[in-house]
């Protein structure tokens, strides 16, 4: 399938590692101009900065001449595992949300003007099937992403007239540094004799979660994503899609 999406300029966060990475590849793969943001620099292509901060996104939005989509894969747990949230305290939730959800927010409200302006594109947030599902995982973490799926929702609204679509990427179970944080976070819970290998861990639980018992791997989401921008999805606009191995199912 030709996507046609040669010359266009696109904004990947959380560019450097893990899905975004293989985002910010899948685009370059494409013939696009890629420019990455993320706290850690991984590659030249790739501008450093948090975006909690409002000022930094603005400052990177402003390096654009024009963009025409832009793709948030930033996410971070709390470090701590529920089941149930007492074992978290209040204090954990405020940098998850200020990262997952304000970070999202930081990014729409710098961009949303370039994309009005390049007179059309696309948004996409990494959301997770945890904010789907009150999954106890992690609390603020799944918070974070059932706020942002709503949030895309909202911003679809607000900028389906001005041609610029606004969708949510949900991933399920993929094998990246983030699966591993929330193992390590959960083993920490669990006496010394029972402990599991991450490997031991992720086979369990990927049985028990996906229908079809395997990792999603990041290029599947690089695959979605960048038929999302195209204008094969051209009237895909403020939806949440799962690539999930089938965890969440809507009836
Ligand atoms: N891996 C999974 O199984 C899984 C499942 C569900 C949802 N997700 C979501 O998919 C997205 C990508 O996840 P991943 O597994 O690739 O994670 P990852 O941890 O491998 O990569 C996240 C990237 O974000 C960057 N980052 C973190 N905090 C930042 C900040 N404050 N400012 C700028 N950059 C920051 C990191 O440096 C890293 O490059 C996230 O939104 C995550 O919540 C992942």
């Amino acid at each position: 399938m030709n996507l046609n999406l040669e010359g266009q300029s696109v904004a990947v966060f959380g560019a450097a590692r893990g899905i975004g990475r293989a985002i910010a590849d899948g685009f370059v793969a494409e013939g696009c101009a890629v420019r990455g943001f993320d706290r850690e620099k991984a590659a030249e292509f790739v501008t450093v900065g948090d975006v909690a901060s409002y000022e930094s996104v603005k400052s990177f939005a402003g390096e654009f001449e024009r963009v025409d989509h832009v793709v948030f894969c930033v996410g971070i747990g709390s470090g701590k595992f529920g089941f149930p949230f007492w074992n978290l305290e209040p204090g954990d939730w405020a940098r998850v949300l200020e990262v997952n959800l304000i970070g999202a927010v930081n990014v729409a409200h710098a961009f949303a003007p370039k994309l009005i302006e390049s007179g059309g594109g696309s948004m996409l947030f990494l959301v997770s099937v945890a904010g789907q599902m009150g999954s106890q995982t992690d609390p603020p973490y799944s918070a974070s992403k059932a706020a942002l799926i709503n949030f895309t929702q909202c911003a679809a609204k607000d900028l389906g007239p001005y041609n610029v679509r606004v969708n949510a990427l949900a991933p399920g179970m993929v094998k990246t540094e983030l699966n591993q944080s929330i193992w390590a976070a959960g083993q920490k819970k669990v006496p010394e004799d029972k402990r599991q290998s991450f490997d031991d861990w992720a086979a369990e639980k990927i049985k028990k979660v996906s229908h079809l018992g395997r990792w999603q791997m990041p290029d599947e989401y690089a695959a979605m994503a960048t038929f999302l921008a195209s204008d094969h999805a051209k009237n895909i606009t403020g939806q949440t899609i799962n690539i999930d191995g089938g965890t969440v199912m809507h009836s």
